[in-house]
């Protein structure tokens, strides 16, 4: 991408949208683990932003782990294969673990990852997303805790980007033109 794209104005999700879900997510998972630790999981990059506001509503003690894989490439089609470009994971054994996603489209990412972190002996995986698009799906992925279900559009903003950019938006929008 040689220029900086346009801001995309078609909100799909609002900042206030965004935030009363997170407070609702918050409550719930505090509720859930009651009494118990917490590894949060921040899948970056996307996720940075969702985690942080994330882990801010949840009332527990909690430690922060961050994993990144490669996989989009600039592109909005998934490329097969998966490779770790951050795989830190030395919190995770026999500890009650929730993966903190930003999307679920495919469910390839969230399917290796899982499969990693399961090899380091976890007490329990769930998985947390903000966004769940599942028309796309190729392989099942067990939601425990979502923020909002989209039709099949390329969205951007709170995290998601396309070609990097875009992650600073405060709300979700749909990028029409790719
Ligand atoms: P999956 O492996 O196909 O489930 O893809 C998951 C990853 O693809 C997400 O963590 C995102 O990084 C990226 N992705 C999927 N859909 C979108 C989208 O609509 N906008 C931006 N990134 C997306
Ligand atoms: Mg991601």
């Amino acid at each position: 991408m040689d220029k900086t794209p346009p801001i995309p104005k078609t909100v799909l999700i609002s900042e206030s949208q965004i935030r009363e879900r997170i407070l609702e997510l918050g409550k719930q998972i505090s509720k859930d683990y009651e009494n118990r630790e917490l590894v949060l999981i921040c899948v970056l990059r996307g996720a940075s932003l969702f985690f942080a506001d994330l882990a801010r509503e949840i009332s527990l003690p909690l430690r922060f782990e961050f994993l990144q894989t490669s996989s989009y490439h600039n592109s909005t089609e998934p490329s097969k294969n998966i490779q770790f470009i951050r795989a830190g994971s030395e919190y995770v054994k026999n500890r009650d673990v929730l993966i903190v996603e930003d999307i679920i489209d495919t469910g390839q990412t969230l399917k290796f990852l899982v499969e990693h972190l399961e090899t380091l002996n976890p007490n329990t995986i769930k998985i947390c997303t903000l966004l769940d698009k599942p028309s796309r799906r190729q392989v099942s992925v067990h939601i425990d805790y979502l923020g909002f279900e989209i039709p099949n559009v390329f969205v951007v903003g709170y995290g998601l980007d396309y070609g990097q950019f875009y992650r600073n938006l405060p709300y979700i929008a749909v990028l029409e033109s790719i």
